[in-house]
């Protein structure tokens, strides 16, 4: 028992202080080169923002060529390098040539922002198939394939075993932690790419290569625009002060993980820290949360608003 307690103290003390180096020097993001995923809106649009303010160059990433060019015109007061890579993240050869476009113009990738997503919300029975796989190849494999071409890459950039590399931040949701019913796929997709992301960094560990894991709350976005937060309050979802938030609170968020090296951030004030803490270690109680606090039918009606 007393062997156990030492060595729980001593690994307590050790991880301390790896946390404790790990956090010492905030990254310098001038002339970086950051490749953000579904730039084209939204929190990826407001990442791109963050990043060029910081003196980054940009490569924007997403299907629309027209919006992936708007944000680029937006960029310009930056002064910062910028490129659109105009790619679908579910068909491996775009991913793979836009990577290859990035690299080309700018010879590295230093920071990966794996934010492009997609969501549908209803009941499972009622959503139509191809939405499901579209949840699948767009949230769950759409970044796992963007990784997987940007990993080789970052690899060759550390000059010195546990110098910094590269970094990939994949962006989930809260709606991976905190699992709510009509979100069950969307929340599955989300659920999924934390686990994705805690393993990998423990797969990259010593690489020089760095994994963080952000989980927006809800975001005045086009996916969450037509929810509505005033539907989630009368299903008794949101708490009176609560409000979505603005999409520069994710995009912050995204910097900092970079900068600070952060494992997870999570997102949302007291009521999303509470959900969060009794998920873990409590979980009945958030059935029991659900079935008696909240209007269940009222909730999946509002989420089934979820997409642009
Ligand atoms: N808004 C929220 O309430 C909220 C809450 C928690 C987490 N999140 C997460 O935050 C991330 C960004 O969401 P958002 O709110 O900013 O949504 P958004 O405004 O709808 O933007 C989604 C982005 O993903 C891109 N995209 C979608 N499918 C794609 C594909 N097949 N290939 C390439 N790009 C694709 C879209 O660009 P194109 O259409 O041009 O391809 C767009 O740039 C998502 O991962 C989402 O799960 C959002």
């Amino acid at each position: 028992m007393k062997r156990l307690s030492l060595v729980t103290g001593l690994a307590l003390l050790v991880g301390l202080a790896v946390g404790r180096r790990r956090c010492a020097e905030p990254l310098d993001l001038r002339g970086r080169v950051v490749l953000i995923s579904g730039a084209s809106s939204g929190i990826g649009r407001a990442a791109a923002h963050a990043f060029a303010a910081q003196g980054a160059a940009v490569a924007l990433l997403a299907r629309r060529t027209d919006a992936l060019a708007a944000v680029e015109a937006e960029l310009a007061p930056y002064a910062v390098e910028t490129l659109v890579v105009p790619a679908d993240v579910t068909i491996d050869a775009e991913v793979e040539r836009a990577v290859s476009a990035v690299q080309a113009r700018f010879g590295r990738i230093d920071v990966l922002v794996n934010n492009a997503g997609l969501s549908y919300g209803g009941r499972l029975e009622e959503l139509d198939p191809a939405r499901l796989r579209a949840l699948g190849e767009v949230n769950l494999y759409g970044p796992l394939r963007l990784a997987r071409a940007v990993i080789p890459l970052m690899m060759r950039q550390g000059t010195r075993a546990g110098d910094f590399a590269g970094h990939i931040v994949n962006v989930s949701s809260v709606a991976g932690v905190l699992l709510a019913p009509g979100m069950s796929v969307y929340g599955g997709t989300r659920r999924g790419i934390i686990a994705f992301s805690t393993a990998l960094r423990r797969e990259l560990d010593g690489t020089g290569i760095r994994v963080s894991t952000v989980l927006p709350t809800f975001t005045n976005t086009p996916m969450a625009d037509r929810v509505g937060e005033d539907a989630l309050r009368a299903a008794g979802a949101m708490w009176p002060l609560h409000r979505f938030d603005e999409p520069e609170t994710a995009a912050a968020a995204i910097v900092d993980a970079v900068r600070a090296n952060r494992r997870t951030i999570r997102l949302g004030k007291l009521q999303y820290a509470l959900g969060d803490f009794s998920e873990r270690l409590t979980p009945g109680v958030m059935d029991l949360y659900w079935r008696v606090v909240i209007d269940t039918a009222g909730y999946i009606e509002a989420v089934r608003r979820l997409g642009a």
